[in-house]
């Protein structure tokens, strides 16, 4: 694990935009994992913009989100569907077939997360995996839990999770479920990214780089992966 620290989250979204953007001129079918979140959303911004400024086309990428809410309508403003739309998305020049979700709404969720995880599988894997982490070090949705998951899921969020993310539901209620990717699958992703800022995020990432390796702080399992670069500011690496 590599950890990099930077004074500021637009600094981090800059560093971060560059490996995605060079990783798509160098692999124009690159398949990409993304995440939701305030986290990414710098890094989302850069990309956007070096995709106009250096003219980089992303029609042959191919993007898998982590994870998305159970029984929230997909038009939804705080669905990641709509979230990714609005901050990265309809930026780029990328195409909708192109663009890979877990369907919360599906009636049989768990054909639903068979079907994901084949076609992740069937576009090669991922070749970047975009990690926020939660409050707990959860990743994706992965909560602290007696062991590692393996493939996309349906999960019951936490107290935790439900409290941090509420915010943002003023409309709707939070929904307390969500389909999520396997701590295995991410771990399958040829290179991951982990981004954290902020002083809430502080004893997640010195759980996640220092502890033990435990399916009760979820990130900690980064520490068995070969190619893994963690972009913190000062307040989130302040207990390192
Ligand atoms: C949600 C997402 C995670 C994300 C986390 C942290 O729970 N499912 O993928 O990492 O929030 O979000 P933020 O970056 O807003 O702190």
């Amino acid at each position: 694990m590599k950890v990099n620290i930077f004074k500021t989250a637009e600094e981090i979204g800059v560093a971060v935009a560059r490996i995605f953007v060079d990783e798509v001129k160098n692999n124009p079918n690159c398949v990409l994992g993304l995440a939701t979140g305030a986290s990414p959303i710098p890094t989302y911004d850069n990309i956007k913009k070096l995709h106009k400024e250096e003219n980089v086309s992303f029609k042959g990428v191919k993007t898998y989100n982590l994870d998305e809410y159970c029984d929230l309508p997909k038009s939804d403003k705080n669905s990641y569907y709509t979230f990714m739309h609005e901050q990265l998305f309809n930026g780029l020049d990328i195409l909708e077939e192109n663009v890979h979700f877990l369907d919360g709404n599906a009636v049989d969720s768990e054909a639903e997360c068979k079907r994901y995880d084949n076609e992740i599988n069937e576009a090669g894997g991922i070749d970047i995996q975009l990690l926020g982490i939660g409050n707990n070090a959860h990743i994706g949705f992965n909560e602290p839990a007696e062991s590692f998951t393996d493939g996309s899921f349906k999960v019951k969020l936490t107290d935790s999770t439900i409290e941090a993310n509420k915010i943002y539901f003023d409309e709707n209620p939070m929904p307390h479920y969500a389909l999520t990717m396997g701590v295995k699958q991410i771990m399958a992703a040829k290179k991951i990214i982990l981004i954290a800022t902020g002083p809430k995020k502080a004893e997640a990432i010195k759980n996640m780089v220092k502890g033990e390796v435990t399916p009760l702080v979820p990130a900690s399992v980064l520490q068995e992966h070969d190619d893994v670069l963690i972009f913190l500011d000062e307040a989130a690496a302040s207990l390192l």
